[in-house]
């Protein structure tokens, strides 16, 4: 379904998916992404992030390289799992599980709660 996440109803779902999406924008963008994903959002439904998470322990440089392409080009960010989770909580979702892949991204799980 195309639409405009900022400006149109997004669908009833039991998961939602944004892939290399909130990397693209600054934090108040990001929060607005979300609580639109959570006002069209069941009770219980999932939320997946799909990026080059950041991790504080392991500094991967993949994933700093492109904080800095991201601010330059879009200004969005990479950002670490803790900074994820403050997005998710400010825009009403639960955060859960960082899932590693085992390639470049990773996987933030929130619930709408
Ligand atoms: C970096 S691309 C990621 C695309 C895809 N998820 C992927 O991983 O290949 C960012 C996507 O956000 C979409 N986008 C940007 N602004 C949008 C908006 N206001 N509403 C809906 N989609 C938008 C763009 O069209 C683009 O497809």
């Amino acid at each position: 379904m195309a639409g405009d996440f900022f400006a149109d109803a997004l669908p009833a779902a039991d998961a939602y998916v944004l892939m290399e999406i909130r990397h693209d924008w600054a934090d108040a963008e990001c929060v607005a992404i979300l609580s639109a994903v959570r006002r069209a959002a069941p009770r219980g439904a999932t939320v997946l992030v799909v990026e080059s998470i950041l991790s504080d322990a392991e500094p991967d440089p993949r994933g700093r390289t492109l904080d800095i392409v991201m601010l330059a080009v879009t200004g969005g960010r990479e950002r670490t799992a803790g900074e994820l989770a403050t997005l998710f909580e400010r825009a009403g979702l639960s955060p859960g599980p960082v899932v590693d892949t085992g390639g470049p991204l990773r996987i933030a799980e929130a619930t709408a709660v």
